[in-house]
């Protein structure tokens, strides 16, 4: 059963400032952390959870971002202390990272989006007006659904979506390496592949671009519709879901026509066996979805069960096993 607990989180503040000048950030301040003096571009990340503080470490690793998160519900800048956990538990690297309001965004040379599916309007809306026209945006959310509210951005040749299997947990700015998978990118309509999206690329432990990105969050979707929900209910890791090989088909069997309808062409055996290859991959990971319900949190499950349930209803499709998870998920 689902132990519900909620965290509250109190921030320090700071006024440190820090303003782009002539290419570079010029301090305001002697705590002021963000310049580029080093040339290198700045990606700016709105959503500092378990998805968007791996993302941050990452490029932190391979050296090619300076990096920093937006936080669009605060006014004033502020510095955070990060932690991150690396996989096998040997290291743990700690810094210091600005967290900026987001009229910031208009100084990013790349911004990642990393929030969860049912913010990502509120998100779009917040930052339009600071945005730069020609920023590159990658959209890396959970779900289906959420992607169409990034064509509301007008600079179309410069969107992106992203689709990742690293898994990890965090607590604050503390976060828990729990797998390193395959993180996919490619353009939401137009875009072309520009440096910063190579650099980007680059930084992703198997980072892939892809001219077929929505095949990818298919593959993805159809990852979390088993993984997810399972994990949720039973209150259990990822890899315990490997004990039960009848729910995994189940589901598959399933939502594999509703994908095929989606533009996936993928065999459920193909599917299921990248379901199981991710869950044993993270099989040390809670779920998003196993910790939205054990924190009380708001979960996707309109993103991922949801939305599957809906195309299922236009295409004439029955669904007896996802539907009785969506309604247990929508009682808990
Ligand atoms: O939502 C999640 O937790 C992740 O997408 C995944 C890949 C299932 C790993 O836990």
């Amino acid at each position: 059963m689902c132990y519900i607990r909620r965290i509250i989180h109190s921030p320090p503040s700071t006024d440190m400032k820090a303003i782009r000048y002539h290419g570079t950030y010029r301090k305001t301040d002697s705590r002021a952390e963000l310049k580029t003096s080093h040339g290198k571009p700045v990606a700016c990340i709105i959503g500092a959870g378990s998805i968007g503080q791996l993302t941050a470490e990452l490029l932190r690793r391979r050296g090619l971002f300076k990096t920093c998160f937006i936080d669009t519900r605060i006014k004033k800048p502020k510095r955070v202390a990060c932690t991150c956990s690396s996989i096998n538990g040997r290291s743990s690297y700690r810094c210091a990272k600005g967290v900026y309001p987001e009229s910031f965004v208009r100084y990013a040379d790349l911004l990642i989006i990393t929030v969860k599916a049912f913010s990502v309007a509120k998100i779009i809306r917040d930052i339009a007006p600071h945005l730069k026209h020609d920023t590159p945006v990658v959209l890396m959310v959970n779900g289906f659904g959420a992607q169409e509210e990034l064509k509301k951005l007008t600079h179309e040749n410069r969107l992106y979506l992203a689709s990742t299997s690293n898994g990890a947990t965090h607590k604050k700015y503390s976060v828990v390496e729990k797998g390193l998978g395959t993180t996919y990118i490619g353009p939401l309509k137009h875009a072309k592949e520009i440096s910063v999206i190579k650099y980007f690329t680059k930084s992703m432990p198997s980072g892939t671009y892809t001219a077929s990105i929505y095949d990818e969050l298919l593959r993805k979707l159809a990852v979390n519709a088993v993984i997810n929900p399972v994990t949720a209910i039973r209150n259990c890791v990822n890899a315990e879901i490997l004990n039960d090989p009848d729910i995994i088909r189940e589901i598959i069997t399933e939502i594999s026509p509703i994908l095929r309808h989606l533009g996936l062409n993928d065999s459920p055996d193909s599917l299921m066996h990248r379901v199981e290859t991710v869950a044993a991959n993270t099989g040390a990971n809670y779920s998003s979805m196993q910790q939205d319900y054990y924190y009380g949190r708001l979960s996707e499950i309109d993103y991922i069960l949801g939305i599957l349930i809906k195309k299922a209803r236009i295409y004439g499709i029955k669904t007896p096993c996802i539907d009785k998870l969506y309604q247990q998920l929508k009682n808990m």
